[in-house]
C-alpha cells in the first residue's frame, strides 16, 4: 500500500506554505537573518509541537514566521516544499499564503512575499514538473477592513494570485464577517475558497456557500452534523479539502480511527486528502494518505478515489485534469 500511495499521481489542494517551515529551516533562517528563537535546536522545536486546539497551534505557527524576512527566504521555503511534493508524486499544488502575517511585521512588503513565492513556483514548475496555483488567505481574526486593504494589494498581482481563501481562528470569526470582501474578490474574478467547518459548526459551511459563494470548502469535516448540508454538498459537488493529520493534532477528532473521512467518502462527498501544515502536523501528503489508509482500513479503490477526487476538485482546466484521470 505504501508503494501504491507513493506512486499514484496526486494533487495537493490544502497547503499553507508557512506551514512547511521545517524546524531545521527555521533554525537556519533564524541564524542567517539574526532573528532570535526561543529554542536551542530543531529537536526542541519539535518537542514544542503539542497543541490543544487550533488557536494554540496558530500562536506557535505565526511566531515561527518571524524568521522569514527577505524575498529569498520565501523563495527557499517554497522551493523546499515543491521538491518534497515532487518526491511524493504531487503533480499539481494549490498553495495558500498569509501575506498579512508578514506585512504586519516591520519592513516586509507585500511584494517581497508574493514575488519570492511566485519565483519559486515558476522555477519549480520547470525543475520539478509541478503545476501550481497560488491562493492568498485572508486572516479571519483581523477585521474585514484590513482584509479589504490586503485584497486591494492583490489586484496588481492577478497574473500571480489565482484566488482568495480565509484562514486563522475560526470560532467567533464566521464567514459572514467577510461578505463584502468576498463580493469584491468574486467580482474581480478571483477563484474563492474558505476554511469552514474545522472547529466551526456546520452553519459556518452554509455561510461560506451562501454568503461568500465559494467554489470549495477547506476542511468542512463538520458538515456531517447537518444532513441537509451534506445533501447540498453532494448534489452540487462542492469539494472538501480534508487534512487528516491536522485534524487529529488539533483534536478535531480524538484519534485517526475516529476520523469521519471514510464516512464522507461513502456518503458521496467530493472529499480529498491534504496536508495543511506538514511541518507541524507530522507529515506531507503521502503520510496523510498512509495514516487514513491504516486507521480506517481503506482499500486500493478508496485511495484511487481520493487521487481522482484531488484532480476533479482542483481548479485545473478540464482537459488538463483529464490527463491524470
Ligand atoms: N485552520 C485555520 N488556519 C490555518 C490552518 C488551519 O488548519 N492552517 C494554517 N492556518
Ligand atoms: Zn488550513
Amino acid at each position: 500500500m505504501k508503494t501504491f500511495i507513493k506512486a499514484i499521481p496526486k494533487a495537493e489542494l490544502h497547503l499553507h506554505i508557512e506551514g512547511t517551515l521545517e524546524p531545521e529551516m527555521m533554525m537556519a533562517m533564524g541564524k542567517r537573518n539574526s532573528v532570535p528563537l526561543p529554542y536551542p535546536d530543531a529537536a526542541s522545536v519539535r518537542k514544542a509541537y503539542a497543541f490543544d486546539d487550533l488557536q494554540s497551534f496558530l500562536d506557535i505557527y505565526y511566531n515561527a514566521t518571524s524568521v522569514l524576512l527577505h524575498e529569498q527566504d520565501f523563495y527557499d521555503l517554497t522551493t523546499a516544499y515543491l521538491k518534497k511534493a515532487a518526491a511524493q508524486n504531487v503533480r499539481h499544488a494549490e498553495i495558500f499564503f498569509d501575506p498579512q502575517t508578514h506585512t504586519s511585521r516591520e519592513g516586509i512588503a507585500f511584494s517581497t512575499v508574493t514575488k519570492g513565492i511566485h519565483r519559486a513556483l515558476q522555477d519549480g514548475e520547470k525543475q520539478f514538473g509541478i503545476t501550481t496555483k497560488l491562493f492568498l488567505c485572508i486572516l479571519r481574526h483581523l477585521s474585514e477592513k484590513e482584509g479589504l486593504e490586503t485584497l486591494e494589494q492583490a489586484l496588481d498581482y492577478k497574473n500571480i494570485i489565482a484566488g482568495i481563501g480565509l484562514d486563522s481562528s475560526e470560532l467567533g470569526n464566521p464567514p459572514n464577517k467577510f461578505k463584502e470582501l468576498y463580493k469584491r474578490a468574486n467580482k474581480e474574478g478571483f477563484l474563492t475558497v474558505a476554511h469552514a467547518g474545522e472547529e466551526g459548526h456546520a452553519d459556518y459551511i452554509w455561510q461560506a456557500l451562501n454568503t461568500l459563494h465559494v467554489a470549495r470548502i477547506d476542511h468542512g469535516v463538520r458538515c456531517m452534523e447537518d444532513e441537509k448540508l451534506v445533501e447540498k454538498l453532494v448534489a452540487s459537488k462542492v469539494p472538501l479539502t480534508v487534512c487528516p493529520l491536522s485534524n487529529v493534532k488539533l483534536h478535531i477528532f480524538p484519534s485517526m480511527k475516529k476520523h469521519n473521512l471514510k464516512k464522507m467518502l461513502d456518503r458521496g462527498l467530493l472529499v480529498t486528502v491534504n496536508s495543511d501544515d506538514p511541518a507541524y502536523f507530522g507529515g506531507y501528503i503521502n503520510e496523510n494518505y498512509m495514516a487514513v489508509q491504516q486507521a480506517l482500513n481503506l482499500d486500493r479503490q478508496d485511495i484511487i478515489q481520493f487521487a481522482v477526487n484531488s484532480f476533479n476538485a482542483s481548479f485545473l482546466p478540464q482537459e488538463t485534469r483529464q490527463r491524470y484521470l
